[in-house]
């Protein structure tokens, strides 16, 4: 397993370089990540290409045997062509140009953006192609699906719905303009939406169109520059580094063709002490592993208190540094980057933390990074291996996109019940796929499929299949809700999914902020919020009922038997309690082993490679934790990982 760290020479008086790249080598560090913001020093003046500064840094890491990741600067470009092209920025919501001043001003559509990003990346490319230290290529720095509002977007967009739709008549008719006489009669009239409205107050299938346009958009900027890449350096890998932002773009389409996913990896410094705020970290990471169903790289990994734009945060704890580093490799990471190797002392982001501090004397979290360099190193065996899983959950962008332009009822969004249902098989000891709704879903014995609101045939085929052929699937409200343009669909709900549930809702009943208490037949209690569906089962077994509300008595949780397999159904958005229960009984029913009374916030996970098991096994909590394991007590001091290895 490989330990980087994120660097910025051009940041730093040269005579620091040596002794850094010394220190690097002498902790462990393998890898380096370079000039991802570092345009103005690479091309001052138009034209004028500057690599001989970067040159030497490469050189000195190569020379210590640390190999760098270059990136394409193509996030900021310099002012001068801001200069040259004053319309190059984004537009905003009301039409206003976006102004210099910060970073990430450009409109990627643009001509002039386009043409000067080509030049630069062909330039840098050809450059490095022969240059052995090089091991891969990220392009540009947390790409966004932001909304740019120019003329250049709004004319893309417009094309974009040529492709999609044909004619004008086929359009008006996917989004209903019919309705408050919206429907256009030339092409011209297509706007983007502009203006302050709450999104919700435009047209929701215009709307979902206008989001996955944006994420098109992003990707094909991705796609261009790794093509550009690709070409003068063939073989080396391509990636992008992302978050879990605002507008995150359609992460499954984005990587489809990029070699590897890497993700920005900033755990929370203060856990939260209500088990029911559903913090999981290992979501995350585990939806990260999913994109690609491969193990990813963390680009940017917490090194110090995190703040700048923000007041600053608490500093790491005492073991949170190595642990959180062991955790992205339990859960399928191979390269861990560190953000960053010292803090800035000039800056927007000069409290945001390294794992050195503005007084560049190594202190405590920088040796606890030692330490989990060291660690690293003996977790070679691991490089590759798999996180194979029995049970998976499905995400869907369209969802994402979909819940965002509707928000639901007060307190209700999408990713909550996927969290849920995560920690759930997760306190089973067990890995948990989070992968795209379109993969294949062969190979595993549970499937949850919560909130399926916009709906995909394909998926829905899917789901069936699996169910009939002896699969578990676990369906929850809002699916079935919307057909693929985001209109409602003329049925009962859950609608598609009504034969293979069992069940239909006659009514439902957004609660917001409130909570009605529900249990189950065997007496276990638990509550559901925001959401309750008034069921009547039509062959389901029912599992748990309502004991409050217009609807007390009504199903809360359905199971039905289908084909071979098994569905269950759940009616609103339950606390943790519910989905506990649920995934044990529906894990050992389903022939999985699990391990039982793990305490909270206790993750085991493993990853088998060629004839080994590695077992991780870490406490992600700020106190110590003992529990019995394999008929052993173990101790797990804060946030330590315990590892073991089993030959196979
Ligand atoms: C992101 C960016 C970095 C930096 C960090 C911390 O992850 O990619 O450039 O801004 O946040 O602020
Ligand atoms: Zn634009």
């Amino acid at each position: 397993m490989r330990i980087g760290v994120d660097y910025y020479p051009e940041h730093w008086d040269k005579s620091l370089w040596a002794a850094d790249a010394d220190l690097m080598q002498k902790t462990g560090v393998k890898l380096v990540r370079l000039a991802e913001f570092a345009w103005c020093r690479l091309e001052p003046r138009e034209g004028v290409f500057t690599f001989e500064w970067l040159d030497e840094a490469v050189n000195l890491f190569a020379a210590r045997g640390i190999d760098v990741v270059l990136c394409t600067p193509t996030s900021c470009p310099p002012l001068w062509l801001y200069e040259k092209h004053p319309d190059a920025v984004m537009v905003e919501k009301d039409g206003t140009p976006t102004r210099t001043g910060i970073r990430g001003h450009r409109c990627i559509n643009h001509e002039a953006v386009r043409f000067h990003c080509q030049r630069m990346i062909e330039k840098m490319t050809q450059h490095y192609a022969e240059n052995k230290a090089v091991a891969a290529w990220q392009i540009d720095n947390e790409l966004e699906a932001y909304f740019c509002f120019c003329e250049t977007c709004n004319a893309k967009f417009r094309e974009w719905l040529k492709t999609k739709y044909g004619t004008l008549a086929a359009l008006n008719k996917a989004y209903g303009n019919v309705v408050w006489s919206g429907e256009y009669s030339s092409w011209e009239q297509i706007q983007p939406p502009y203006g302050h409205y709450p999104d919700a107050w435009l047209n929701p299938a215009f709307m979902l169109d206008y989001a996955r346009f944006a994420s098109d958009n992003v990707i094909d900027f991705a796609n261009w520059q790794a093509e550009i890449i690709r070409k003068n350096c063939p073989g080396l890998p391509v990636t992008t580094n992302v978050w879990f932002c605002g507008h995150m773009p359609d992460f499954y389409k984005e990587f489809k063709n990029l070699d590897f996913i890497s993700y920005d990896n900033y755990p929370t410094t203060k856990l939260p002490d209500n088990p029911e705020e559903c913090y999981t970290h290992a979501f995350h990471l585990d939806m990260m592993r999913g994109v690609k169903r491969a193990p990813f790289w963390v680009m940017e990994q917490l090194s110090g208190g995190m703040g700048c734009w923000a007041p600053m945060a608490r500093m790491p704890e005492p073991g949170m540094i190595k642990g959180y580093g062991l955790q992205a490799f339990a859960h399928g990471a191979d390269t861990v980057v560190f953000f960053r190797w010292r803090t800035a002392n000039i800056g927007a982001e000069m409290h945001w933390h390294g794992l050195i501090d503005h007084s560049n004397v190594p202190g405590r979290r920088f040796h606890e990074f030692a330490e989990l360099c060291k660690a690293a190193e003996t977790l070679q065996n691991v490089q590759g291996a798999d996180n194979r899983a029995d049970v998976a959950i499905l995400l869907s962008f369209d969802n994402e996109f979909a819940f965002k332009i509707q928000p639901q009822t007060n307190g209700y969004y999408y990713l909550e019940q996927l969290q849920r249902l995560h920690a759930a098989f997760a306190a089973l000891g067990l890995n948990v796929d989070i992968i795209g709704q379109h993969e294949s879903l062969e190979g595993y014995r549970i499937v949850c499929a919560p909130e399926m609101y916009v709906t995909d045939e394909g998926v829905v085929q899917r789901l069936h299949d699996f169910a009939a052929q002896g699969g578990t699937v676990i369906l929850t409200t809002r699916s079935g809700v919307k057909d693929e343009h985001n209109n409602a669909i003329m049925a009962q709900l859950p609608t598609v999914y009504r034969d293979m549930v069992g069940a239909y809702a006659t009514e439902y009943a957004p609660i917001g902020y409130d909570s009605v208490a529900l249990h189950f037949t065997d007496g276990t209690k638990a509550e559901g919020k925001q959401w309750c569906d008034v069921l009547e089962a039509e062959g389901a077994e029912v599992m748990a009922s309502f004991d409050g509300e217009f609807f007390k008595g009504k199903a809360a949780v359905t199971r039905n038997a289908y084909g071979s397999g098994k569905v269950y159904y759940i009616a609103t958005v339950g606390n943790q309690a519910l989905y506990h229960h649920l995934a044990h009984g529906a894990a050992e029913e389903a022939g999985i082993a699990v391990i039982s009374g793990l305490p909270p916030q206790v993750e085991i996970t493993t990853r088998t490679g060629s004839g080994a098991v590695t077992r991780f096994i870490f406490n992600n909590s700020g106190r110590e934790q003992s529990f019995m394991l394999d008929g052993e007590t173990l101790t797990l001091a804060p946030f330590e990982m315990h590892i073991t290895t089993k030959e196979v």
